[in-house]
């Protein structure tokens, strides 16, 4: 028998089919608790939004005021002090479906603390499912369906330092973990930071997993784009300041060269294209050529794509592009927005395996208000949230700066998943964004600590709080302390002193 909690009150407004309140005699009970109660029509399951207390002695302030500390003295106060939460009714468990409460519990029914099989049951959880922590105050695993939580496009958003990177880890090694007949995918992380390559490497600790069998890292700043892959458009929307007649004879050079590949030439880049300007008059070849010297200055253009998306694809793999090193904004973004479209497009075609594209920094791939000449990749990030989930084709966005996210994209996340947010301007925007939530649970948002999350959309059947679980992989060099990396920094520069006085 589950622990009895309390009693259902009758109060002003309530009990309704939407809220009720009840009085807490027994146990404790907490903010987010999932609470159970029979119903007329079955078992009932509810979520506590609030706890409030209450002491009739206390009541008015006129004769607080007057009697003050006298009234502990002289009357049973400690006796009169009430904690009453407010519960929210989710669904009813009528023979084996789950109903909407459509009558109000009685006052006076008893309320216990939800069992673990109905809490697993009503949300939907599964044995085989991802894991990625235990559901607050029940100790149940949140093993959530991989579609369900990944099809239609999944956000983690939280502010700086407040454990995204740390889940990604967790769901990153949930994805690894797969067997064949779970069905695997690939997963193509673009890492700003370079804060997930350590999957990549071989572990020596026994504290950690190693995941390094199935990771490629790809140096980011090494990648070569096939100049006669992308389309003329796209060449010609990196050249900020190309005029309609430099454009039409890029076209026409374009169309040539591609032509001429395809009778034998072979594939071209950028100086073969820059030769063919010599036909041009010098009014129209001028310009081009420094247009096209500003894109050869960006040295990501090549003859083939390399690495190749066919290489990197497949199933259970984990690809991390490493933009760490590339200071270029423009670079990142062309380097995002080509391999996201190579992707998509082969992905339509099934001539590569499901897979989920996961964007860190995601505002700065996906801005809200930027010219298209600043957000390169934002056409086909918003067309892979829009039309992805038909293809098997999935993006998770990363940001710790809501506010500045493109709003159509974060509505095509149904499922998202909120750590620590404390800014109010970023707060109102998930709580525009995000159906599922209330003013009640935003306002617990900011109250949460670093690792613990809560989880609302497609893949849960009611907003849940949970914390985070241990990350098995090896933690990245990016968490490393400021002390350590002081006393890392002073080590290295004595070590690198040694070694030349050593050479020397
Ligand atoms: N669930 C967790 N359990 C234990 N420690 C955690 C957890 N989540 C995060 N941390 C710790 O908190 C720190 C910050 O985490 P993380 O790097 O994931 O934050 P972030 O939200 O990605 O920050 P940023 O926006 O700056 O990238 C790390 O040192 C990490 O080890
Ligand atoms: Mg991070």
């Amino acid at each position: 028998m589950n622990l009895q909690l309390g009693t259902v009150v009758s109060t002003i407004d309530g009990p309704s089919p939407s809220k009720f309140d009840f009085v807490v005699n027994n146990g404790s009970v907490h903010k987010g608790m999932f609470v159970e109660l029979n119903y007329s029509e079955g078992t009932m399951i509810c979520l506590v939004e609030e706890l409030i207390k209450t002491n009739r002695y206390f009541e008015r302030p006129d004769s607080v005021k007057t009697i003050g500390a006298e009234l502990e003295k002289n009357f049973p106060t400690a006796d009169w002090e009430f904690l009453i939460a407010k519960a929210k009714p989710l669904g009813v468990f009528y023979e084996s479906l789950i109903k909407r409460a459509t009558l109000p519990p009685s006052p006076g029914t008893k309320v216990f603390i939800a069992s673990n099989e109905n809490i697993k049951k009503f949300l939907k959880l599964e044995d085989n499912g991802l894991n990625l922590g235990s559901i607050q105050f029940h100790d149940i695993p949140l093993k959530l369906n991989l579609s369900k939580l990944l099809q239609k496009h999944l956000s983690v958003l939280a502010m700086s330092g407040a454990g995204k990177s740390f889940l990604m880890s967790v769901i990153l090694e949930e994805l690894q973990k797969r067997s064949d007949d779970q069905g695997k995918i690939a997963t193509i992380v673009f890492d700003t930071h370079g804060e997930y390559t350590s999957f990549g490497e071989p572990v020596t600790n026994s504290n950690f997993v190693d995941f390094s069998a199935n990771t490629r890292v790809v140096d980011g700043s090494k990648i070569k784009i096939s100049v006669s892959n992308i389309s003329p458009q796209t060449l010609s929307s990196l050249l900020s300041t190309i005029t309609p007649v430099q454009k039409r004879e890029l076209f026409k050079i374009i169309s040539k060269l591609r032509s001429e590949m395809k009778s034998g030439l072979g594939p071209f880049d950028l100086i073969t294209l820059k030769n063919e300007f010599s036909s041009l008059d010098s009014k129209t070849a001028i310009p081009l050529n420094f247009l096209v010297d500003e894109l050869i200055s960006l040295n990501v253009f090549g003859k083939i794509d390399d690495p190749s998306i066919f290489d990197l694809v497949k199933p259970g793999q984990l690809v991390i592009i490493d933009l760490n090193n590339i200071i270029s904004e423009r670079k990142k973004q062309l380097i995002v927005s080509y391999l996201s479209q190579k992707l998509f497009n082969l992905r339509r075609v099934k001539k590569v395996c499901p897979f989920a594209l996961l964007v860190e920094e995601a505002h700065n791939f996906i801005p809200e208000n930027t010219s298209a000449e600043f957000a390169l990749a934002k056409p086909i990030l918003r067309t892979i949230a829009r039309e992805g989930r038909k293809f098997g084709a999935s993006l998770i966005i990363v940001s710790q700066r809501p506010k500045r996210l493109d709003t159509t994209t974060l509505a095509n996340c149904n499922t998202n998943i909120i750590l620590r947010i404390t800014n109010p301007y970023d707060l109102d925007h998930i709580k525009q964004s995000s159906e599922g939530l209330d003013s009640g649970t935003i306002s617990m948002i900011s109250a949460l600590r670093v690792g613990e999350a809560i989880i609302v959309g497609e893949a849960i059947s009611a907003p849940t709080f949970f914390k985070v679980r241990m990350r098995e992989s090896m933690p990245s060099k990016h968490e490393m302390s400021m002390e350590d990396a002081a006393k890392r920094f002073v080590a290295d520069d004595k070590t690198s002193v040694d070694e030349i006085s050593n050479f020397l």
